[in-house]
């Protein structure tokens, strides 16, 4: 498709001497539709042509006008701005040919080259409740890796699992003294924190417990066969559990190799570090200091000579760079470990790694919930679970009140698809740094900002396609151009955008950029829809031109949707 924005520079530079990028990065789009479609101020040109912009913008139109492309309808001068119209029927039949032509491939790209991605997420401690905290690096991340895929990138998925460290130490001694077989089927988190907590209860009056701990966590360092098939076994129903809740949400990983994997390689790498003289002694511990960074000693080897979490992330980016030559290294993980990354990056970049900034942390904020909104099972913290489970509960009282005559089993997968995208839209919406604030009303409103409204839309439009019979082969012989009027146009605008709006998001690691250009051209499609006749379109060619119109708005919806992990159902 014509790249409407750099069409237009190239016109210009033809009647200048300035650079082709620098004349497309000062195109703007004007804020009101009667200033054109794009506009180019003249104000640069001024000092090189040594004349006042006003003029310059004049005379460059004459010129322009003499020679001017059939997808252009004018140029008018507005002071020292040249405004450009786009001819709205080649518009129509270009940006449409296309969506109608590509259908779910409109938007993707191959600019990425299959050049490796990394995108880490979930990375969920074993042995822990999975909390909705959790499920925003779960969410973000496979929509980050999402995008990345959708615009020609190789992406690998990985889980860097939680499991390592002193606690299980605790949790081995924990088990061994109270654990209940049966509980650990049924509800192995559950069974695992209530060991856990038990000790730490009983730790008060038998200090003793400590010392075990202790042991216990040399033995599996050691890997002393009974110790690591206890951790193994820990690890394996914890997965259990957070499976189910990855197929729930359709999340997927290439490996799951967790901090127990790396931790094997800090010796190289504090062999690596010795060589270069960055390792220092302090308080007994292996520390290498950052201070021409503003940042505090990074600790790599404890006094007590066992590994710390900093330590296996530093591992962990060598075997990254080993094993995949990655072109990035993105992290989906809490704001609050900001620091810990900025370490991380630096003791490598002080290392003279190569692809010391090839690694990005991308953050997020914090969960919140409007009072009231949620009672919880577990003391303070919500289980993801019982977040979703509210949810979809919730959409189904109002799925049911909308449709009396829809089957059970309808109703089920409808309320779980609904109420599903409407808590992943929910984390997805905003810039990700913003916290969430989750309010029932707020989240299932069918009229809001909210996955229920963009499934609604599309669920609209198909129920238009369908009561019109309308054949996606009908494509074929269309008369597009005949789609001129302003709420037409500003919903082929909407579309023409997303791709570019799908490559921002990559750029930025943030899908909001993208969902916030398909929930314009959902608003745009109502107005469209309350504005204009469709079915009742008396002329039969402008009736099936604004079908396609119809059709072409489901299919980027449906792409902006599933990009973002939301399903699409046909009514509801
Ligand atoms: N398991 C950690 C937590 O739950 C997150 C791990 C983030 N990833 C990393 N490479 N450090 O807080």
């Amino acid at each position: 498709m014509i790249d409407f924005r750099q069409a237009v520079a190239e016109l210009i530079v033809k009647q200048t001497k300035l650079d082709i990028n620098e004349i497309e990065q000062s195109i703007e789009i004007p804020p009101q539709e009667e200033m054109g479609d794009y506009a180019f101020p003249c104000f640069r040109l001024a000092k090189e042509l040594k004349k006042n912009p006003a003029q310059i913008a004049t005379e460059i139109s004459q010129d322009l006008l003499e020679q001017k492309p059939e997808w252009l309808a004018e140029i008018k001068v507005a002071g020292p701005y040249l405004n450009f119209y786009l001819d709205r029927s080649s518009y129509a039949r270009t940006v449409l040919t296309e969506i109608l032509s590509e259908k779910e491939k409109f938007g993707r790209s191959d600019l990425g080259d299959n050049k490796n991605v990394i995108v880490e997420y979930s990375s969920p401690n074993i042995a822990k409740p999975f909390h909705v905290g959790h499920a925003f690096t779960t969410i973000l991340g496979q929509v980050i890796g999402n995008i990345y895929e959708a615009i020609g990138f190789n992406v690998i998925r990985l889980n860097h699992l939680g499991d390592y460290g002193t606690q299980f130490g605790k949790l081995i001694v924990a088990w061994k003294l109270w654990g209940d077989e049966e509980a650990l089927a049924k509800e192995p988190i559950t069974e695992l924190t209530r060991v856990y907590v038990k000790f730490h209860s009983e730790m008060e009056q038998n200090p003793d417990l400590e010392e075990q701990a202790r042991e216990a966590f040399k033995q599996l360092e050691n890997k002393e066969p009974k110790a690591v098939e206890l951790w193994q076994k820990f690890k394996d129903f914890s997965l259990l559990e957070f499976n189910r809740l990855y197929d729930r949400l359709n999340i997927n990983f290439d490996n799951y190799n967790g901090e127990s994997f790396y931790s094997d390689m800090i010796p190289e790498v504090a062999e690596m570090l010795e060589a270069k003289g960055l390792l220092e002694e302090s308080r007994g511990a292996q520390v290498v200091d950052l201070e021409e960074f503003n940042l505090n000693p990074c600790i790599i080897l404890k006094s007590d000579g066992t590994t710390i979490y900093a330590s296996r992330d530093i591992a962990a980016i060598l075997y990254r760079d080993q094993e995949y030559d990655y072109y990035k290294n993105i992290y989906v993980v809490g704001l609050p470990q900001t620091n810990h990354f900025q370490q991380v990056f630096a003791v490598l970049k002080k290392a003279n790694f190569g692809k010391a900034d090839q690694n990005i942390h991308v953050g997020f904020g914090s969960v919140k919930f409007k009072d009231g909104d949620f009672s919880t099972r577990k003391g303070n913290i919500i289980l993801l679970e019982d977040l979703l489970d509210q949810s979809v509960a919730k959409t189904k009282e109002i799925i049911v009140k909308n449709n009396p005559e829809m089957s059970q089993e309808e109703i089920a997968q409808t309320a779980e698809s609904i109420g599903i995208g409407a808590v992943k839209y929910t984390y997805l919406k905003n810039g990700r740094e913003h916290d969430i604030m989750f309010d029932w009303d707020e989240i299932l409103d069918f009229e809001g900002d909210t996955a229920p409204y963009l499934m609604y839309t599309y669920a609209r439009a198909k129920s238009i396609l369908s009561k019109a019979e309308y054949f996606d082969n009908e494509s074929l012989d269309l008369n597009l151009e005949l789609l001129t009027e302003s709420d037409e146009f500003s919903l082929i605008k909407d579309m023409y955008q997303y791709p570019e709006a799908l490559v921002q998001a990559a750029e930025e690691y943030e899908p909001s950029i993208m969902l916030r250009k398909v929930s314009q051209l959902a608003r745009s499609f109502n107005r469209f829809y309350h504005n204009t006749p469709i079915l009742r379109t008396e002329d039969e060619q402008l009736k099936k031109a604004r079908l396609a119109l119809v059709y072409a708005v489901s299919i980027v919806i449906q792409n902006g949707l599933q990009l973002a992990g939301i399903n699409t159902v046909e009514r509801m």
